[in-house]
This record gives structure tokens, C-alpha cells and sequence, in this order.
């Protein structure tokens, strides 16, 4: 299964299947059942949000053929529908400005716009990247849309809303997409590896979904690469694809700082150096793992706390670990590298903070 089947292939294709957005969907069905709809939309927000997603079903659901008075979802099998999931739609023109910035295209634009919709009510233009048209593309664009002919609607979509005209932003009715939650990047992540019978860890996903940082389409590919070559999505096939730092190396470096072995710390710190790890990274990761072991030793039952986290097997780990020290060590721990975080913002030398930190925990 290649990369990019991922994302077209679960493409939500109605607004019910748009994962988050919520507040959107209801303004734009809301619009679509009271058929009070806007000659410009602006949807802005990071990428792998579902502006462009969106702004497809938005278009399927207005000229959508089957769809009834009060209803609002695209049928998804009409002709209007289906020329618009494969792109072969004459009256859904989508313009990417990143690649069509001249004068040109967009006096093309404007003569086409004078030409009615051929199977459908509206014409609709979607224009991506909208931040990046070139200045005498907008004075066009606002031509239009100081007089758009009533079966034109515009959707811009852009990741950089700070770049757009105002003259162009008080023209628009504006869409704020929001980073889709670690948890509904999992719930996605979990309802296409069951449908394609791949099994998976919760932790690996956990991992994927903070490492997409809010873009499912990110958060896709990852999938889709890790599924080329893995039966299985493990935490450790993810970690190794995303560069993450690997909890069995922190919980490695907790036993060595409960053993309160200086020596071979220095030597596993110099080690991580050496084989290109970030070690700022390393140190965030030994703060959240010591914070882990802290609250598992206060109660084993805690651990379910931690099952989007971590597996059985390293909750095992820290119970172990746990069992070997006391509270006042962990505290200790955590208090020492809190504190000498800052020194990574004032030393050069990433190895420091962490061997000042791990001197101040192993002393009495
Ligand atoms: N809100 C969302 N709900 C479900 N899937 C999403 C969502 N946002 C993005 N995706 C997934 O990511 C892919 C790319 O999304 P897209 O709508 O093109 O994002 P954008 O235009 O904001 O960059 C989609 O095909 C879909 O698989
Ligand atoms: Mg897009
Ligand atoms: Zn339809």
C-alpha cells in the first residue's frame, strides 16, 4: 500500500465524515439548509486540516442533484457529485495560486467566470494558496467579487492569512481551521488501519499523531509509509521512521541513574552525542518518563493512565523501576532537570545540562 493512497483514498467525502472542524460544519450546513449562501469563503488554517476537503463537499452539497430542500450532505452519487470526486467537474474549477500567479490565468479567470455553469447552479472556484497571488491576480479577483454574477462562489483556502489583502479579507465570510487533537488523529488512525486489516499499537499512534502535530494528512503518510514496509504499526517501527527517541533508551538511562552510576552515564550521554541524537529532545523525553515512573509509584493502579502512551510491556518496565527506588529520588529527578532546563537556551554544549542534572540526582 503505497503512501499516497492513504490520503486520497480517506478523503472524508461528507461533512459528516470531516474529523473536528465541528463549529464549521455547522455554520456551513446550516448555510446550505437555509440556502443563504455566501459569494466568498476563506478557510484558512494549517495544512492536513480539511480546507481543501471541505471546500469539495461544500461545492458536492450545494450543486449536488439528488440532495432535498433541508437537507445539507452531498449524495455522492449523482453526476455533479461524482465529476467532482474525480476532478473532472466543469463547474468546480480548482486553482492552485502558487503555481498560477500571473495576470494570465487570472484574466482567464475572469472570462470564464462570465460564463454560466454548464450541468449545475453554481460555478465554484476553489483557489488554493490564495496568500500567494500576485497583486494584479487580486485587483481581478476583486473585480469580481465586487459584482459576482449570483451562480459564482469563491473559496480561498491559505495557510497564511496574515498575507492576505483586507480589501479582500472584509469581502469574505472566514473559516478558522483548527490542528486536529492527538486524540482525533488516533480515532482516524484507527478507523483506516481496521479497515485495511492492519493491526497496530496505540502507543505507535499516539507517537504518529504527535509527531503530525495537527495535519492528518501528515499523519497519513507516516501510515502509509509504515505500512509498505511493516506488517504491523509497533512503536518501534514508528520511532524509527520519525527519529523519535525510543522510550527503551530512556528507561535504559533510568536504570543506570537509579544505580546512581556516574561513570557509565556520562558515557551513554556522550554515546546518544555521538550517534546524532538530540539531546534537548532526549532531556524532554527523561522529564515526561520520570514523571511516569513518579505517578506509577505512587499507585500501580495509575497505569491506565498511560495506555495511549506506552505498551504493556514498558508499563511493566516502570513498575520495575518504580519497585527499585523511592519517591523522594524520583522527585529529585524530575526537580534537578526542570531546573537546569533553561541552561539549553544559554550553553552551546547540548551535553551539559543533562551531565550537571545527572551529577546534582546521583549526589546526597
Ligand atoms: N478534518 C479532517 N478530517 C478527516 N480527514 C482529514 C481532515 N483534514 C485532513 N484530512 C485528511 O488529510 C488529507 C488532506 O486534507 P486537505 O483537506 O487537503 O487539507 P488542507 O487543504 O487543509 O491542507 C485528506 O485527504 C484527509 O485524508
Ligand atoms: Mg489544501
Ligand atoms: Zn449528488
Amino acid at each position: 500500500m503505497g503512501n499516497v493512497v492513504f490520503y486520497r483514498k480517506y478523503r472524508p467525502q461528507n461533512f459528516e465524515s470531516v474529523t473536528g472542524q465541528g463549529s464549521i460544519v455547522k455554520t456551513l450546513t446550516n448555510a446550505i439548509v437555509n440556502n443563504k449562501i455566501a459569494h466568498a469563503y476563506l478557510f484558512t488554517g494549517p495544512r492536513g486540516t480539511g480546507k481543501t476537503s471541505m471546500a469539495r463537499i461544500f461545492a458536492k452539497a450545494i450543486n449536488c442533484q439528488n440532495r432535498k430542500d433541508k437537507e445539507f450532505e452531498p449524495c455522492n452519487k449523482c453526476q455533479s457529485c461524482l465529476t467532482i470526486n474525480d476532478g473532472s467537474s466543469l463547474d468546480i474549477i480548482e486553482f492552485d495560486a502558487a503555481t498560477n500567479t500571473g495576470v494570465d490565468e487570472i484574466r482567464a479567470l475572469q472570462d470564464n467566470a462570465k460564463i454560466k455553469p454548464v450541468n449545475s447552479q453554481y460555478k465554484i472556484y476553489i483557489i488554493d494558496e490564495a496568500h500567494q497571488l500576485s497583486k494584479s491576480a487580486y485587483g481581478a479577483l476583486l473585480k469580481i467579487l465586487e459584482e459576482p454574477p449570483e451562480y459564482i462562489i469563491f473559496i480561498l483556502a491559505t495557510t497564511n492569512p496574515e498575507k492576505m489583502l483586507k480589501t479582500i479579507l472584509s469581502r469574505v465570510q472566514r473559516f478558522d481551521f483548527k490542528k486536529l487533537s492527538v486524540d482525533e488523529i488516533i480515532k482516524k488512525s484507527e478507523a483506516i488501519l481496521k479497515n485495511e486489516k492492519i493491526e497496530y499499537e496505540l502507543p505507535a499512534l499516539n507517537l504518529i499523531a504527535k509527531e503530525a502535530d495537527g495535519g492528518m494528512r501528515d499523519a497519513e503518510s507516516i501510515l502509509g509509509q509504515i505500512t509498505t514496509m511493516s506488517k504491523k504499526v509497533t512503536l518501534s517501527v514508528v520511532e524509527n521512521i520519525i527519529g523519535g527517541i525510543s522510550q527503551n533508551k530512556i528507561a535504559e538511562f533510568v536504570d543506570i541513574l537509579i544505580a546512581k552510576d556516574n561513570k557509565k552515564l556520562f558515557q551513554y550521554i556522550s554515546d546518544l552525542d555521538n550517534n546524532g541524537y538530540n539531546l534537548e529532545e532526549f532531556y524532554k523525553s527523561l522529564i515526561e518518563y520520570a514523571q511516569n515512573l513518579l505517578t506509577i509509584k505512587i499507585s500501580f493502579d495509575l497505569a491506565s493512565m498511560f495506555k495511549h502512551d506506552l505498551t504493556e510491556d514498558f508499563i511493566n518496565i516502570l513498575k520495575n523501576q518504580a519497585e527499585k527506588t523511592d519517591i523522594k529520588f524520583i522527585k529529585k529527578i524530575i526537580k534537578r532537570l526542570v531546573e537546569n532546563q533553561t541552561y539549553f537556551n544559554v550553553v552551546q554544549n547540548q551535553r551539559l545540562p543533562i551531565e550537571i542534572s545527572v551529577l546534582e540526582i546521583t549526589e546526597d
